[in-house]
């Protein structure tokens, strides 16, 4: 569905004007979108999470080490710095430099780079957030690694609907809430089939 291609290898820290569509090998990573969601669609409140969701966590870097992930300047911020062992790569519209992450103006330069930094075995770029960046790249997602937080929680900002003609359920494990989370989770995962 992505039209994206791997192509070889440039400065980890520059930062990228358009993509470079001269160097496409035929290899095509999987974008994955990686995120947490409650049953009212709510992922954030006020630039942060709105759960304590230590299972989540270990969830996340289960998915997402040693791959390039792709996010949203704000969620970046959230996080406050690089996630250690993948290549951070960041979407701004105003940040010139990041320390220790890569600046990119949109979603496909974005991209781009993700698919130039991928190494070893990998075959997937992550996009981890926030809800501008999810509504951008979902049409552009081959699978969707969502925990499901069940109830409703309080928040400003949203994933996108998951539309059931679009994306197909392949699994789901039901995690009930250990000592450091706040709610009870659904591990799921969907792929796309339309
Ligand atoms: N539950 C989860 O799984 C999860 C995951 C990630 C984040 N979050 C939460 O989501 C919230 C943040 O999400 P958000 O929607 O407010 O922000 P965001 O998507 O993280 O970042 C938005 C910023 O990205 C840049 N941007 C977006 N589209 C762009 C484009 N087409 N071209 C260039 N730059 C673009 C802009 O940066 P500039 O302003 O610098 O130009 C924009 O202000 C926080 O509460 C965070 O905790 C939740």
């Amino acid at each position: 569905m992505n039209p994206i291609r791997i192509s070889p290898r440039r400065s980890r820290f520059d930062r990228v004007t358009e993509p470079d569509l001269k160097t496409l090998s035929p290899k095509t990573p999987e974008i994955v979108i990686v995120a947490a969601v409650a049953d009212n669609g709510v992922i954030g409140r006020d630039g942060d999470m709105p759960w304590q969701l230590s299972s989540d966590l270990r969830r996340f870097k289960a998915i997402t080490m040693g791959k390039p992930v792709v996010m949203g300047r704000k969620t970046f911020d959230s996080i406050g710095k690089p996630l250690p062992g993948r290549p951070n790569i960041v979407i701004s519209r105003s940040a010139a430099a990041i320390d220790g992450a890569i600046v990119t103006p949109g979603l496909d330069a974005a991209l781009e780079k993700a698919a130039s930094l991928i190494e070893g075995d990998t075959t997937e770029i992550c996009v981890i957030g926030g809800g501008e960046i999810y509504r951008q790249a979902l049409e552009r997602a081959d699978r969707l690694e969502i925990t499901h937080v069940e109830g409703r929680v309080d928040g400003d900002t949203v994933f996108p609907a998951i539309d059931p003609d679009v994306w197909t359920l392949e699994s789901e494990e039901r995690v009930c809430a250990g000592e450091r989370d706040s709610h009870d989770m659904r591990f799921a995962v969907y792929r796309r089939t339309a």
